[in-house]
């Protein structure tokens, strides 16, 4: 199985960000949790970050017969984004839409996402535990 884990804008703060909220992990000691759990449970994963809209519109409508599955932490996009919404539509990839923070205990704008309707579940609240937890979630999927 072939995982693309997503990372919208700031989260390559990470570590140094708002770390009450956030945690202190850096993004790439979450991806590094990510590959050894990936590892244990025999899914390949690619994982990328970006602090631009059209570039991860475009990684999701390149993973189309590349990968199984996308784990999408949209950070702020997740709250506006139409576009990363009509992708994950038009490619028709089963998307888990995750979180670090829970975006329901925090401001009202966060409460609002564009991309859970057309995602298969939502992850949120978990700090890094939130990327093991989806990835558990897609080699685990009963449904598929
Ligand atoms: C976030 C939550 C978003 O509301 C916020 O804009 C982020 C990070 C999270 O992982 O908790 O940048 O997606």
């Amino acid at each position: 199985m072939k995982i693309l884990f997503l990372n919208g804008p700031n989260l390559n703060l990470l570590g140094q960000r708002e770390p009450e909220i956030y945690g202190s992990l850096t993004l790439a000691q979450i991806e590094a949790k990510v590959r050894k759990h990936a590892a244990k449970l025999g899914a390949e994963v690619d994982f990328r970050q970006s602090n631009s809209e059209g570039e991860l519109v475009s990684w999701i409508q390149q993973a189309r017969g590349s990968f199984d599955l996308i784990v999408l932490n949209a950070a702020a996009y997740t709250h506006t984004s139409i576009a990363l919404r009509d992708a994950i539509s038009a490619v028709g990839i089963p998307t888990i839409e995750i979180h670090l923070s829970n975006v329901y205990r925090r401001e009202e704008f966060r409460h609002r996402s564009m991309i859970a309707p057309v995602c298969k579940g939502v992850i949120s609240g978990f700090g890094a535990n939130s990327y093991l937890l989806a990835l558990e979630a897609a080699v685990n999927d009963t449904r598929k």
